[in-house]
This record gives structure tokens, sequence and C-alpha cells, in this order.
């Protein structure tokens, strides 16, 4: 009797074993194969500050036209999106460090930057334009500007170009809606960024008028380490996608208008 059961022990233990490993098996296996897709994974950085492109909603989470397309274009990839919050002067050393796969953040493709990250095919032109106060009529264009106070975002193309205009103080500033408070406050003659971002700044109410031409021809890109051209075309390859099924019409609609 005992002989038998020690004799059935094993048998009984190695069967149920190699019922539960191949139970663990397939199951195991059944899972990889359906999570696979969704477990790649793009870690994006954004600065959201720069509305209607990037910024936060009534609960903080990250809105706008920037984030509607990179989860749209994830999609198309077949990636999860992961968006981080960055400053703008951190994101190319963040990309170039490899902490981040991507930033879309209203980046405007620069040849400059060119040299030290890859860029998208562009996703929408934008420009720079003078923000100054209501009652100014003394500053009608950039050179109008020269011995002024000019309030700008750090790294950004708006502060390049107030970088060159003559005897001009540029007051930087970490985010992007801090120039327009400080030109609010009367703390500087006039502020420079995109045009975008002004024009939407006006609309939602904020004090100022803009002045000149736009100036500078820019195209926002979605920026890549340097020499991941896979990538890269992963990204050129489905926003075209995109504009081809509509998808990317619908995004403009939604934050643009017609
Ligand atoms: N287009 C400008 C540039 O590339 C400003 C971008 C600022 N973007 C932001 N999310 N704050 O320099």
């Amino acid at each position: 009797m005992f002989k038998r059961t020690l004799l059935v022990l094993p048998v009984v233990a190695l069967l149920s074993s190699t019922l539960l490993t191949g139970c663990d098996d397939s199951k195991t296996t059944a899972t990889k194969t359906v999570e696979q897709p969704t477990q790649k994974i793009l870690r994006i950085g954004t600065n959201p500050t720069f509305a209607p492109f990037e910024f936060q909603g009534t609960n903080h989470e990250l809105v706008g036209f920037d984030l509607d397309l990179i989860h749209a274009l994830g999609k198309q990839m077949g990636y999860k999106i992961e968006v981080s919050n960055l400053g703008f002067d951190a994101l190319i050393p963040a990309i170039s460090s490899g902490n981040i796969d991507a930033a879309i953040s209203g980046m405007s493709i620069t040849e400059v930057r060119k040299k030290a990250i890859n860029f998208s095919n562009p996703y929408y032109t934008s420009g720079l334009s003078i923000l100054v106060h209501s009652d100014n009529n003394d500053i009608k264009s950039l050179k109008d500007l020269e011995g002024k106070k000019i309030a700008v975002q750090i790294g950004t193309t708006g502060a390049e170009k107030a970088s060159t205009v003559k005897d001009a103080t540029v007051v930087s500033f970490n985010n992007s809606n801090e120039p327009f408070m400080e030109l609010n406050n009367k703390g500087v003659d006039a502020a420079i960024s995109d045009h975008p971002v002004i024009a939407y700044y006006l609309v939602q109410g904020g004090s100022g008028k803009i002045v000149g031409e736009r100036m500078n021809a820019e195209d926002y890109g979605i920026a890549l380490k340097k020499g991941n051209d896979k990538l890269t075309k992963e990204f050129n390859d489905a926003l075209n996608a995109l504009k081809q099924n509509g998808e990317y019409d619908k995004i403009y609609k939604k934050w643009f208008g017609s």
C-alpha cells in the first residue's frame, strides 16, 4: 500500500507539473502574441506650454494638436505612446542621450537643429510674430524693436530672432506663456513667439496685438535621434497615411477650424 502510494505520487506530480507547465506555456505564448503590438512603447517628450499645440487641460492632462497627432501616429505605427513633460531646451539633449525616442513640441525644422537631430517630414507650417501692448503705436516691425526689451522662451526660434535685434534686451523664460504674462505686466515692450500660438492666446482673451508681417516661414517636424532613420521613416509613412485617410484633417479642424 505504502509502496504503491509512493510509486503513484511522483507520476501524479510529474503529470500535473507537465499539465501545469503546458498550460502555462500556452498561456504565455497566447498572451505574448496578443500583447506584443501594444508593448512597443514610444517615449515622447513635449513642453506643454504652447497652446494650441501642447498644453495642460483642466485636470493637468496634456492636450493639443501635437498630442492628438502623436497619438494618432502611434496608433498607425502600432506603438503605445508615453508622453513626458520637459523643458523645451531639454528636448534635444533628451533625444540625443536616448532618454526619449522622439519629441513633438511645435519644433521648427532648422538647419542648425538638423545637424544635431533627425526631423520627420513637416506636419505644420508656422512662422514668428511680434506681440505688443494694445496701446503701443511705435512698434510696427522687427526694426522698431531696436533698443527695446523683448520676452521670449529659451531655446526657441523666437529667442534666436530676438537676439538679432540691435541693442535689444532679450528676457528669456522657461515656458512659452511667461513672455505673454511679462508683456501683460508691462515688464517688456514686446514678445516674439510662433504666430499660431500668439493668435490662439488672443482668441482666448489674452491682451495685446500682433504687429508687422509674419516672420520666418517655419515648418514643424517631429524630432528624433540623429541617424534613427528607421523610426524617422516609420513616422513619415504614418504621417502620409493620416494625411491620406482624413485623420490629419480631422485633427487639424478640431484645433484650427476649417
Ligand atoms: N517653433 C519654435 C521653435 O521651434 C517654438 C517652439 C516652442 N514649443 C514649445 N512647446 N514650447 O523654436
